[in-house]
């Protein structure tokens, strides 16, 4: 039998996702690369592992137990990477982890305080929203992310970080910039710049609006924070973002923030890895140094509200 570890991970992801094309997107691979090495799997093995019903594709019997298999050999694989991290101490060791969009800001500056200490670490950082982050976990494809409150019922282990106040952000002269404690109501007919759906920012928002009985329509998505920012810059309407995503701008005075009731919205940050995980040294060392050195990386704005909460 001539396979090689290649194929195994090429089948484990097509498998995964049941779509050549998400796989070929995942792997950087084209879609006939992709179709290549799987034929070339099942030569070897001699056996079908996918059946085509219509447009979808299936696993085969045979197809199920390899990748049963395969689960197996990658998580071999994993404990090899551990061992020969191990054997090499930090040097040359690969810290992968996650953000929420909301916590980039302060994890670029987090990363940038580890990589002072560690140079020779590689680091992979991926960015994404909420749900995005929980599907990375479920698949096993980091090992620590940083974001929002998890839902509990997953194997996910979860410890506190960091307060994340949500804040109510409008361009510079706003009728309402210097008004103190303004009204929900009196913001009823605003236009807000909403996130996508999926994201732990959005959910929380929509959450609070229902239970405030206001009805806010998201005629303006915007799936970053970047662009929320630039939306509101440029009179598009409110937005609605963590406060650590807007202390440049508001320091520079190219946005304001609101002192409306009820606001800021606290939410939290957390550090989260699935429980079952084998954290690398690398990993072990990043998560120390989340833990110790988490507030020298958060900047402070000079905003306060009128309740002198921030
Ligand atoms: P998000 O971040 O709004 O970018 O999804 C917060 C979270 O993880 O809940």
């Amino acid at each position: 039998m001539n396979v090689t570890l290649r194929q195994f991970k090429v089948f484990a992801t097509v498998a995964r996702h049941l779509s050549f094309t998400r796989a070929a997107k995942e792997l950087f691979l084209t879609q006939p690369a992709v179709s290549m090495q799987i034929k070339q799997f099942e030569d070897s093995l001699g056996v079908v592992l996918f059946e085509r019903l219509g447009r979808k594709i299936y696993l085969t019997e045979a197809g199920r137990k390899i990748q049963q298999l395969s689960q197996d050999i990658t998580r071999k694989l994993e404990e090899t990477a551990l061992l020969v991290d191990e054997l090499k101490g930090m040097e040359g060791g690969v810290l992968n982890v996650s953000v929420a969009s909301t916590v980039q800001y302060f994890a670029i500056r987090l990363l940038a305080g580890f990589r002072r200490c560690y140079p020779n670490v590689k680091v992979c950082l991926k960015v994404t929203n909420h749900s995005g982050l929980l599907r990375l976990l479920d698949e096993n494809e980091t090992d620590i992310v940083l974001m929002g409150k998890p839902p509990q019922h997953l194997d996910l282990q979860a410890e506190f970080l960091l307060d994340n106040p949500l804040v109510i952000i409008a361009p510079a002269h706003h009728p309402l910039q210097y008004k103190k404690a303004i009204a929900l109501a009196t913001l009823k007919d605003e236009t807000f710049l909403m996130r996508e759906q999926g994201s732990g920012t959005r959910s929380s928002v929509e959450k609070f609006f229902a239970e405030n009985g206001m009805r806010v329509s998201a005629s303006m998505e915007m799936n970053n924070n970047g662009a929320i920012k630039l939306g509101v810059e440029a009179g598009l309407g409110l937005g609605i973002v963590s406060l650590h995503t807007v202390d440049v701008e508001v320091d520079s005075g190219r946005l304001v923030i609101l002192d409306v009731q009820s606001f800021p919205l606290m939410r939290k940050w957390y550090m989260v890895r699935r429980q079952s995980k084998l954290l690398s040294q690398v990993g072990i060392a990043f998560e120390t140094f989340v833990r110790t050195e988490k507030h020298r990386f958060v900047k402070a704005t000079s905003y306060t509200n009128s309740k002198g909460v921030l």
